[in-house]
C-alpha cells in the first residue's frame, strides 16, 4: 500500500525564504466530484468552499501575503440557472459565516470582477460584508467573482481612455494601475485542478510570468497537503523572467 504523504514532513521540506507572494487558484472539478458520488453539482461547490478554507488556513500558517480565488467567471451565466443562484448563494452565505474568523485572522477579503448582471441588492451586501475585513492588514484574499481577465483589461483601457492627459503615458505600469488588483504583486504561482490545462480567463495580464501548476486533484479533494505540494513542486522552479540563469 502506497504511503500516506505526511503534512509534517512535506512542511519541513518547505524552504520559507522561498515562498511566492501571490497565488492565483482555478477551482476545478467540483461538478465531476459530485458527479462521481452520484449527487447534484451544488454539492461539490459546497464542498469546494471547504478546500478554501483549508487552503487559506495553511496560507495564514506560511504567512502568505495574496490568494486569488477563481469563483465565478463571466461565462459562469452560461450555466443552468439553478447552479448560477445555488454559487451566488454559497458565496454570499460562506462569506458570512466566515467574517469573525477571517477578522481572527487579520485577513483582508476583496472582490475582483464586474458589476454587470448583478442584482445591485446583492452586490451592496457582498460588499459590504466584504468590507467588515477592511481594517486587516494580514493575508489578502481576493475573491475572483464575476471575473474575466479580458473585460479586466478592456475596463482598464477604457478608465485610461477617459483621462486625456494618461493617453500618451501608456505604458505596463499605468495598465497595471488600473486593473482590478492594483497595487498587488503579480502572482508567482498559478494551481489549476482537476488536470486541465488552460488559463480560462484568469488574471490573464497578471499571469505572464507566473508559473503554472497543474494537478489530476479534484477542487473539494484538495486540502493542506496538496498545497503544499503545488508549493514544493514550484520551489524546484528555474524562474528567469525571460532572462538566463547567472
Ligand atoms: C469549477 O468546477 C468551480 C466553480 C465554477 C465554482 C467554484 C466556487 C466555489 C468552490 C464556491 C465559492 C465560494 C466562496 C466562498 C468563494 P466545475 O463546476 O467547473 O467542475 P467540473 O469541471 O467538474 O464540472
Amino acid at each position: 500500500m502506497a504511503k500516506k504523504v505526511d503534512y509534517k514532513e512535506l512542511l519541513q521540506e518547505l524552504d520559507m525564504s522561498r515562498l511566492p507572494r501571490h497565488i492565483g487558484i482555478i477551482m476545478d472539478g467540483n461538478g465531476r466530484w459530485a458527479k462521481e458520488r452520484k449527487r447534484p453539482r451544488l454539492y461539490g461547490h459546497r464542498e469546494g468552499a471547504k478546500s478554501i478554507r483549508q487552503v487559506v488556513e495553511l496560507a495564514v500558517e506560511l504567512g502568505l501575503e495574496y490568494l486569488t480565488f477563481y469563483a465565478f467567471s463571466t461565462e459562469n451565466w452560461n450555466r443552468p440557472e439553478d447552479e448560477v443562484q445555488g454559487l451566488l448563494k454559497l458565496l454570499k452565505e460562506r462569506l458570512i459565516k466566515e467574517i469573525p474568523e477571517l477578522n481572527k485572522q487579520n485577513i483582508l477579503v476583496r472582490f475582483i470582477g464586474s458589476d454587470l448582471n448583478l442584482e445591485p441588492g446583492y452586490l451592496k451586501e457582498i460588499h459590504e460584508v466584504a468590507a467588515l475585513t477592511r481594517d486587516n492588514t494580514g493575508l489578502v484574499v481576493n475573491i475572483a467573482f464575476n471575473y474575466g481577465g479580458r473585460l479586466e483589461i478592456v475596463e482598464a483601457i477604457k478608465r485610461i481612455a477617459a483621462n486625456p492627459e494618461e493617453l500618451n503615458q501608456i505604458d505596463e505600469q499605468l495598465i497595471s494601475d488600473n486593473l482590478w488588483t492594483a497595487g498587488q504583486p503579480d502572482p508567482d504561482l498559478i494551481i489549476r485542478t482537476s488536470g486541465e490545462s488552460r488559463l480560462s480567463n484568469f488574471l490573464l495580464w497578471q499571469s505572464a510570468y507566473a508559473e503554472i501548476y497543474i494537478t489530476a486533484t479534484l477542487w473539494p479533494d484538495f486540502d493542506k497537503v496538496a498545497l503544499l505540494t503545488a508549493l514544493l513542486d514550484y520551489q524546484k522552479r528555474d524562474r528567469r523572467f525571460g532572462g538566463v540563469k547567472q
